[in-house]
């Protein structure tokens, strides 16, 4: 079974997978005029549990918005729509995957912006980059990270990953698992589908949101647990030569969860990485929604939740 198995909440119900279609003349497909999120669920005690929901539909809306469209569903319905299609699944942990899209019309740039779809798909996703704690490779990316003013890296929008693709793909070609990006002026902004941070003399360091970077769910947790933990967290501007002299450097996102990155183009990093092994403990109680005092980060997905 892989993504295109499962069934699908589309348009207010759960179909098979072969009956959630659209018309190839949405203009979703030909303008990358669609946003979407991708929520995490876990096997927990209580079921199955979404990483952040209430969280991952607030910055679908926000995201939504800033492209003009009007989701036609309360986030209490998006939430419950998640709850049956994993129901229906039959799956006690993957991702969710809930777009939206334009429907089939007019067919100019941003002409049909008051007819707007939802689809949530699910499937099994146990690991995006094989073995998260012994470190992936990571490569600089020639690709810039596309600018506040051009496509919103803010905003989660389909056509925007054309951007992140380009990277990443490059990556892939040369033997690494993911790139980092840098903005415009040259610093660091982000992952091809994570945000980055940094260990520099003892201090966690993330660029903040006004390098250009998506407000990611994952980052926000890894900031809170930091602070939790009484580890000293800063987000500011980063310069690439920090990630060759960083004592850890470690992606946080969805698809990745924490990864600590071992090898940065072509460099081995020290192994030896207190802070994300304490992180990732923490991610990983928090997943199940057993970590003191974020218990509310673990959604349960039961149908009677
Ligand atoms: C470009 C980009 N940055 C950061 C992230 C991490 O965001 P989150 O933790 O909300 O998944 C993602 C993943 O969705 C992403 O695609």
């Amino acid at each position: 079974m892989n993504a295109t198995s499962f069934p699908v909440w589309i348009d207010g119900a759960v179909v098979p997978a072969d009956r959630a279609t659209v018309h190839v003349m949405t203009p979703t497909l030909h303008y990358g005029w669609g946003v979407y999120e991708g929520v995490r669920f876990y096997e927990t005690a209580r079921g199955p549990s979404a990483f952040r929901l209430t969280a991952h539909l607030r910055r679908l809306r926000t995201s939504a918005r800033a492209l003009s469209m009007e989701i036609p569903y309360t986030d209490d319905e998006l939430a419950r729509a998640c709850r049956d299609v994993v129901a229906v699944s039959g799956l006690s942990s993957g991702y969710l995957r809930p777009l939206v899209f334009l429907a089939e019309g007019a067919m100019s740039v941003a002409a049909q912006l008051d007819h707007v779809r939802v689809a949530i798909g699910c499937w099994s996703w146990p690991s995006y980059l094989g073995d998260q704690e012994a470190g992936i490779r990571v490569r600089t990316s020639g690709w810039v990270r596309s600018a506040p003013n051009a496509v919103p890296p803010s905003v989660k929008s389909t056509g925007g990953y054309v951007n992140a693709s380009l990277a990443r793909l490059d990556a892939v070609r040369s033997g690494a698992q993911e790139a980092i990006m840098l903005n415009a002026a040259g610093r660091v902004a982000e992952a091809s589908a994570a945000n980055v941070f940094i260990v520099v003399g003892g201090e966690l360091a993330t660029p903040p949101l006004s390098e250009g970077i998506l407000p990611g769910i994952t980052r926000d947790a890894v900031l809170a647990m930091a602070d939790d933990l009484g580890v000293s967290v800063v987000e500011r501007p980063i310069a690439p030569a920090e990630l060759r002299v960083a004592s850890e450097v470690m992606l946080a996102g969805t698809a990745v969860e924490l990864t600590a990155v071992a090898v940065l183009d072509d460099v081995p990093l020290s192994a030896d990485r207190p802070v994300f092994d304490e992180l990732r403990a923490r991610f990983d109680l928090a997943v199940q929604g057993g970590l003191p005092g974020r218990e509310d980060w673990a959604e349960a997905l039961t149908p009677d939740a």
